[in-house]
């Protein structure tokens, strides 16, 4: 066997007798402000940012489906930025900042686009919509009146086993109508 790399500073390894584990586990202590609250956590170095969010810290708001990056259901925003929590680990979000479906709800900030999405019926199950408000969010956050097409395409990493996205579109369209100021 080859030399073992040393673990990043924060990080130490149990033994599996000390964890009553069949195997070792390497843990790390991360820090991140998740919804404008610090959190300090000490997490399975192999922990996924989404399993941390839903059953670390209880927000289960982000779903987990397909668990390789191709369903959208576990979005969230790290940094601003739309990433899937499928494919990140907590580790890597270490002193970052994340925002689940929870904290841009009870902010305020989607209450027209959910409103608009319980108008149009633009749900059935829910299990998708979660991500697909954040991605419908991060795309109006760009300003501007974006086409049907674009709204399609930049949902396009989010998966509705239920509505055929007709209605998901309209909703979105209607918001980005109102924001721009051109419906009421
Ligand atoms: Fe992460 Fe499907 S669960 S993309
Ligand atoms: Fe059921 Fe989209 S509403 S998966």
């Amino acid at each position: 066997m080859g030399p073992v790399a040393p673990l990043p500073p924060g990080c130490y390894e149990e033994t599996a007798a000390a964890i009553g584990s069949a195997m070792s586990e390497r843990f790390c202590d991360v820090g991140m402000r998740v919804n404008g609250e610090d959190v300090r956590e000490r997490v399975e170095a192999r922990r996924t940012l989404v399993d941390f969010l839903r059953e670390d810290l209880g927000l289960t708001g982000t779903h987990v489906g397909c668990e390789q990056g191709v369903c959208g259901a576990c979005t969230v925003l790290v940094d601003g930025a739309v990433v899937r929590g499928c494919l990140m680990l907590a580790v890597q979000c270490d002193g970052t900042q994340v925002d689940t479906i929870e904290g841009l709800s009870d902010s305020g900030a989607i209450a027209d686009l959910q409103a608009a999405f319980q108008r149009r019926n633009a749900l059935q199950c829910g299990f998708c919509t979660p991500g697909m408000l954040i991605g419908a969010q991060d795309l109006l956050d760009g300003g501007g009146m974006p086409s049907r097409e674009t709204i399609r395409e930049h949902l396009s990493g989010n998966y509705c086993r239920c509505t055929g996205y007709q209605a998901i579109v309209d909703a979105i369209e209607s918001i980005a109508l109102t924001r721009a100021g051109k419906a009421g």
